[in-house]
């Protein structure tokens, strides 16, 4: 079992976002037995709380349902746990540096590095308008994609789709 969790500030918008679109495109490709996915926020801001509701929204309106979700601060368990630590911005990869263990150091990466894609962070979506909304949405469904490549790559995961 490979277990990735996805991280952002407030574990509302961004990280929630890729945990259920994540979760569905693992599902689609047979894959929920081998790739556990969960969502954590550098802080506790709104430990317990739903995804926002633009997220929501947004998610809803490209299939995905985030309603399952409960925002958390990443723990110290997670470091050692998790398998693949994915921060969506440079500043929650550096906040996550500060307080990992330097023998899980390796687990933590921008999300966006595994995406062959000219922008490498998930923009913080929280004060601005609808488009930031769908911006985090677009990027998610292009990073999940080629994470799931690399994790079927890397962990010799195969599914038959044939039968
Ligand atoms: P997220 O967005 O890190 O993508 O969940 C934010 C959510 C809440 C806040 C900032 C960013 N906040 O300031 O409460």
């Amino acid at each position: 079992m490979t277990k990735v969790l996805f991280v952002c500030l407030g574990n509302i918008c961004r990280s929630p976002t890729a945990h259920g679109v994540f979760a569905y495109q693992v599902a689609e490709a047979g894959l929920s037995d081998c790739i556990r996915v969960d969502s954590a926020g550098t802080s506790g801001w709104h430990d317990g709380g739903l995804p926002d509701s633009r997220s929501m929204q947004q998610a809803a309106d490209h299939g995905y349902d985030l309603s399952f979700i409960r925002s958390r601060k990443v723990t110290s368990a997670d470091f050692v746990e998790q398998d693949y630590i994915l921060a969506m911005d440079r500043e929650n990869l550096k906040n996550l540096q500060k307080i990992c263990p330097q023998e899980h150091a390796y687990k933590l990466k921008l999300f966006l590095d595994f995406a062959d894609l000219p922008v490498s962070e998930v923009p913080d979506p929280y004060y601005g308008g609808n488009e930031g909304f769908e911006r985090v949405l677009n990027l998610v469904e292009l990073g999940g994609v080629a994470l799931l490549d690399h994790l079927q790559k890397t962990h010799k995961y195969f599914v038959s789709n044939f039968y």
